[in-house]
């Protein structure tokens, strides 16, 4: 058993004796500037990827049977959805049979089947199927593997886009596939606050992290999250292992396994490459980044950038969200300034644009910020330290999905002034959309039971309702 940081660590007051750090501890009160690292006590066990002949990732019966169903938005607005599958045996149909709940009629459309090689690995028959026009706020039921074995599932449109439509995302980054990423998975289905998308901050498969990237595990992926993301979109970032660049193998086109597999709406908002983009969805715009591509001044997708966050219309979609791999306030002892040369790019533009909120993942672990920006340094004027700034972004770090690499529980002490709870445990998140106003977010940590929260701050919307929303005393 290991006691996770310690409540004593952020305050350097060196006069603060034992018996009070305990009171503190005890407290789990925050007396001073840094926050709150969490001492919840975990027990330590070393995180292990399911075997390969888990229930998991079993593969459905049937001749040629589509596997590895997965959805996201497929269009600007909400009225499009991307149907993607996997069939094993030859390419079968392409086509999806969907119709609403209350109609008989089957409609089609039409997709397209590509297959991948990696090294010595060939992928099976990737389908990639956009419908189009699908009516808001509706329950479709679809079908793939026409021919053959053909699997049935469902999804929900989101409501119109407008303003003061509620609507509840889930935050999951890091996945992988451990007994914990099953855990933390079958958490975020058992939460009743019932997410209905999944925001997710990058890193999927850490198929990487085996012998020549063994993409046999990019496919035992693919099966494992099936339950969820063939019933519900999750919203795709490229993380560092969606890069799967091997030139000692051969392997020297960046993404090639996750651009095969994974594909988004890029095109319907004007960007040129499939790792950032936007989406909207009820009442919240979702802007994409990506931490591995270029993002310097003149790059395509700064270029995007610039002309993107004009366009978002708070009058139509108030609350403005982010997702990016890398974090740009992170206090973990991990990738610690990683995300530090984007920030100096695009950190300008949050403020200016009045983020609401930025999620990211890649340290292994979890913490919130304060509404902090740090914009004013010049190189000559020394102004380098992050300060309280109402129009400034919530940074939080999701990277606690569960992957083999374990958990980040190094923390740079003294927890930094704006940092706000920091904790190394796995979890996922719920940012749920009230009205234009306000929003209630929470995380959960896998240890306690599905309704647990363990962290908790309700948002204040940057254009609409712009009040201090910090949780410090
Ligand atoms: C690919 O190569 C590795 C070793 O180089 C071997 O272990 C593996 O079985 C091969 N896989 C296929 C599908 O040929
Ligand atoms: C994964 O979690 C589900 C419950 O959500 C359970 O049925 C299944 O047995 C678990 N599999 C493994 C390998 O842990
Ligand atoms: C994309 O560009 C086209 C042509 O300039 C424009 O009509 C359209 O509104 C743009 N779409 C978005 C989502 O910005
Ligand atoms: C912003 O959205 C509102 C509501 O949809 C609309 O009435 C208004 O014209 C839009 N503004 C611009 C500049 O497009
Ligand atoms: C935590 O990280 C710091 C900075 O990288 C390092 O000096 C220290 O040894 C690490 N502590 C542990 C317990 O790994
Ligand atoms: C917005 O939601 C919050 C939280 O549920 C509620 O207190 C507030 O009254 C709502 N605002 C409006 C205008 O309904
Ligand atoms: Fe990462």
């Amino acid at each position: 058993m290991v006691v996770l940081g310690s409540s004593s660590s952020c305050c350097s007051v060196a006069i603060v004796g034992a018996v009070l750090v305990l009171v503190l501890v005890l407290n789990g009160a925050d007396l001073c500037n840094g926050g709150k690292t969490s001492t919840f006590v975990r027990k330590v066990e070393k995180t292990v990827d399911m075997p390969p002949d888990s229930d998991v990732f079993r593969v459905p019966p049937g001749y040629n049977a589509p596997q590895q169903v997965h959805i996201t938005q497929g269009d600007h607005v909400g009225k499009g959805v991307i149907v993607s599958w996997v069939t094993p045996d030859e390419p079968g149909s392409s086509e999806v049979l969907y119709w609403s709940e209350n109609s008989e009629h089957k409609q089609k459309a039409k997709g397209k089947v590509n297959r991948y090689k990696f090294y010595n690995y060939t992928s099976g028959y990737i389908h990639h199927c956009t419908i189009n026009n699908l009516m808001y706020n509706t329950k479709y039921y679809y079908e793939v593997g026409a021919g053959h074995t053909v699997r049935q599932f469902w999804f929900i449109t989101p409501p119109e886009v407008g303003p003061d439509v509620p609507y509840t995302f889930g935050l999951i980054g890091d996945l992988g596939q451990s007994f914990d990423s099953n855990r933390t998975l079958t958490h975020y289905e058992n939460n009743p606050q019932k997410g209905q998308t999944v925001l997710f901050v990058g890193d999927l498969s850490y198929a990487d992290n085996y012998p020549n990237h063994d993409n046999v595990r990019w496919d035992t992926w693919g099966r494992f999250v099936e339950r969820s993301v063939a019933y519900q979109p999750w919203i795709w970032t490229a993380g560092n292992h969606e890069i799967d660049f091997a030139p000692e193998i051969g392997e020297n086109q960046p993404f090639k396994p996750f651009k095969n597999r994974y594909h988004v709406p890029y095109r319907a908002s004007n960007s040129t490459a499939p790792f950032w983009y936007s989406i909207k969805r009820a009442s919240a715009y979702i802007i994409v980044l990506s931490s591995y591509s270029a993002y310097g001044k003149y790059t395509p997708q700064y270029k995007w950038l610039e002309q993107e966050l004009p366009k978002v219309n708070r009058t139509e979609t108030p609350w403005l969200i982010v997702l990016m791999h890398s974090p740009w306030y992170n206090s973990y002892n991990y990738h610690y300034m990683e995300g530090e040369t984007m920030r100096v790019m695009y950190e300008q533009w949050f403020v200016t644009y009045k983020v609401d909120v930025v999620f990211a993942g890649h340290v292994h672990a979890y913490e919130r910020s304060e509404r902090v920006s740090n914009i004013a340094y010049n190189i000559v004027n020394g102004l380098c330290v992050p300060v309280d700034d109402q129009s400034a972004p919530v940074y939080i770090t999701i990277g606690d999905g569960g992957n083999l690499e374990g958990l980040a529980t190094n923390m740079t002490e003294p927890q930094p002034k704006y940092s706000a709870y920091r904790e190394a445990s796995f979890g996922h998140a719920i940012f749920d959309i009230k009205n234009r106003t306000h929003a209630y977010y929470n995380w959960h940590r896998n240890q306690d039971g599905y309704a647990v929260e363990a962290d908790s701050m309700w948002f204040f919307n940057r254009i609409w309702h712009p009040v201090d929303d910090s949780t410090s005393v």
